[in-house]
């Protein structure tokens, strides 16, 4: 098995168009699926390969999987949750426009081993010019005989249906994203029944992330034990990096799960190091929900042990030390930015995108974001630090669905490693000149 498993092919010219894909071994898991595999063993390699969801939480795939309910006569459906709209992820919109077919080809295969015989792929709004390239790929596929109906004779069928989002992050929630998909406002279900019992039209449904999709092929074409091998522990595979940031060489990397953070940062191969040869002050590993960790918790752990690329040892020491590796968006920060301007930033995007269905939620993202501004307008006193803190505890884990976590992790790390920052904006008048720069950019009102 290569290196890369779901990249290797990025760099052929044309690879978007079908005949190319074919003619490099596209849609050889699918006919391995469909003429050699019944839907029992390829859950079984599944389950085998050790994968884990690749849209944020690391559920295991296999898992989720095996809980679809099968009552008799219910159609079933798989929706490839496609919505990416976490700040600092972006490996979905990479992988959809280099590699469209290798979705369209997860998604046969995994449709099939799920018994679904109409697909969805609900993509954010804002990616229309892949919807474009997605919606010429899937003719293709159509006219090539691998959607539609008895796929490859096999009496198999699948139709496989687009749906553009509307520019709402919480529609990347999956029960939200159901609501959305059947045309109602994206908000968040109450848990339970899940989607795998009630899920899509109150039919079983299961939603994965397109990297998840897209990984499920190279575990049928190599087997799910060849697939296991790369990695350590139960973080098994290769993952794609969304790197940005105070960094030499941003992009989108797939690694191998494993790889130490200092490598992955510092060598050629990857990021490159920090640009300008700057000192780094702090990492957010995993989109901007998780945990905010500095220099030298998020290259060792507490433990001193070097930290890796894993979900285990990104996530050792818990809050208090550790992070996740969530959704793979990994923000790196030199030693000039400011925390607390960037937690700002972040808790703005919370405030905006909160669905206003939970009280701790709508109403705790906009008293935090206020609080911050008023912070970096210069009127804070120490007690909001205080406050702040207090709000956060009062939002975590008290909302339907973890955007309330996804808002109050970031502020409470940020208190936790960089508490100094905050006061200093409380007691140094000259960071004021600093958002007084920031108003100017962002054209917005003090
Ligand atoms: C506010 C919010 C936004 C989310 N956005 C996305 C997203 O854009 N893409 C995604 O795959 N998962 C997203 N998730 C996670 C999904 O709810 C779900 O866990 C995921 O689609 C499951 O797929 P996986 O098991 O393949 O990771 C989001 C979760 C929350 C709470």
């Amino acid at each position: 098995m290569g290196k890369k498993l779901l990249l290797d092919k990025v760099g052929v010219a044309g690879i978007q168009k079908y005949d190319v894909y074919r003619r490099e071994g596209g849609y050889a898991a699918v006919e391995k699926a469909l003429k050699a595999l019944t839907p029992e063993i390829i859950l079984d390699e599944v389950k085998k390969s050790g994968l884990r969801g690749r849209g944020g939480a690391g559920f295991p795939t296999g898992m989720k999987w095996s809980f679809l309910a099968k009552p008799p006569g219910v159609p079933r459906h798989l929706v490839c949750n496609a919505d990416e709209s976490e700040p600092g992820t972006f490996k979905d919109r990479y992988l959809m426009e280099k590699l469209p077919h290798l979705l369209i080809e997860g998604m046969i295969t995994s449709s099939f081993a799920l018994g679904a015989n109409t697909s969805y792929i609900y993509i954010r709004g804002e990616y229309a010019y892949i919807y474009k390239i997605l919606e010429t790929a899937i003719q293709e596929a159509y006219k090539a005989g691998w959607l539609g109906k008895n796929i490859l004779g096999t009496g198999y069928d699948l139709d496989l249906y687009m749906q553009i989002g509307a520019g709402a992050y919480i529609c990347g929630e999956e029960t939200a994203l159901l609501e959305s998909l059947e045309g109602k406002r994206g908000n968040p279900r109450i848990k339970p029944p899940f989607p795998a019992i009630a899920g899509l039209w109150g039919r079983p449904t299961v939603v994965n992330n397109v990297e998840t999709l897209m990984a499920v092929v190279p575990i049928i074409n190599f087997g799910g034990e060849a697939y296991s091998k790369i990695g350590i522990g139960r973080s098994t595979g290769t993952k794609l990096i969304s790197a940005s940031g105070h960094i030499n060489k941003p992009g989108v990397y797939e690694i191998d799960l494993g790889l130490p953070v200092e490598e992955f940062i510092y060598s050629q191969e990857y990021c490159g190091g920090i640009l300008g040869g700057r000192k780094m002050k702090a990492v957010v590993a995993g989109g901007s929900s998780v945990p905010i960790l500095p220099t030298e918790l998020i290259l060792r752990t507490a433990k001193g042990e070097p930290r890796l690329m894993t979900y285990e040892s990104l996530g050792d020491g818990g809050f208090a030390t550790g992070t996740m590796l969530g959704s793979g968006g990994f923000i790196v920060m030199d030693e000039s930015t400011s925390i607390v301007k960037n937690l700002y930033t972040f808790s703005r995007f919370y405030h905006h995108e909160s669905c206003g269905q939970c009280s701790p939620c709508r109403e705790g993202t906009g008293w935090m974001e206020k609080i911050l501004h008023k912070v970096l307008s210069g009127h804070g006193t120490l007690r909001d630090i205080d406050l702040l803190w207090d709000i956060q505890q009062k939002i975590d884990g008290k909302t339907i669905c973890p955007l309330g976590e996804a808002a109050a992790w970031p502020v409470a790390s940020a208190i936790r490693h960089f508490r100094s920052e905050f006061e200093d904006f409380v007691k140094n008048p000259q960071s004021i000149q600093d958002v007084k720069h920031y108003y100017r950019l962002t054209g917005e009102k003090a």
